[in-house]
């Protein structure tokens, strides 16, 4: 697979609204964009790190996978996502690989992207987006 780069980290949090404060007036990152993603009931809030992004995703309704997240785990790290420059191509190449998917293809995520995820079982415990 051609891992460009780390498109973006992924942290679960219950407030955005809270988590402003912090992101912006202690570590100096601007938002640039809040959005809100229907199909995965979350609000997110990107903040540029060089290429990285940081994306905030506070869950949007109680069934939301980030609702879930938290309350078995609490607020933290959710993915990893890494940018490759087919998402479909990289699926077909995991999944040869023996590498279970959450997403068979690609859906629509924040910011205008392609995105799926590999499952934690078959990724050493991180859930893994691919992105472009
Ligand atoms: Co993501």
């Amino acid at each position: 697979m051609n891992i460009t780069h780390i498109e973006h980290l992924g942290i679960a949090v219950r407030s955005i609204d809270a988590c402003l404060p912090y992101y912006e007036h202690v570590l100096g990152l601007k938002c640039y964009n809040i959005e809100i993603v229907e199909d995965q009931k979350v609000k997110t809030a990107f903040f540029k790190v060089g290429q990285t992004k940081i994306e905030l995703l506070e869950p949007t309704s109680e069934d939301s996978t980030i609702a879930k997240f938290i309350e078995k785990k609490g607020e933290g790290i959710h993915h990893i996502a890494f940018a490759v420059p087919s998402v479909q191509d990289a699926l077909d190449e995991v999944s040869s690989k023996g590498v279970q998917l959450i997403d068979k293809a690609p859906r629509p995520g924040a910011e205008g992207l392609n995105i799926a995820f590999l499952h934690p079982k078959s990724t050493c415990g991180v859930l893994t987006e691919l992105c472009m």
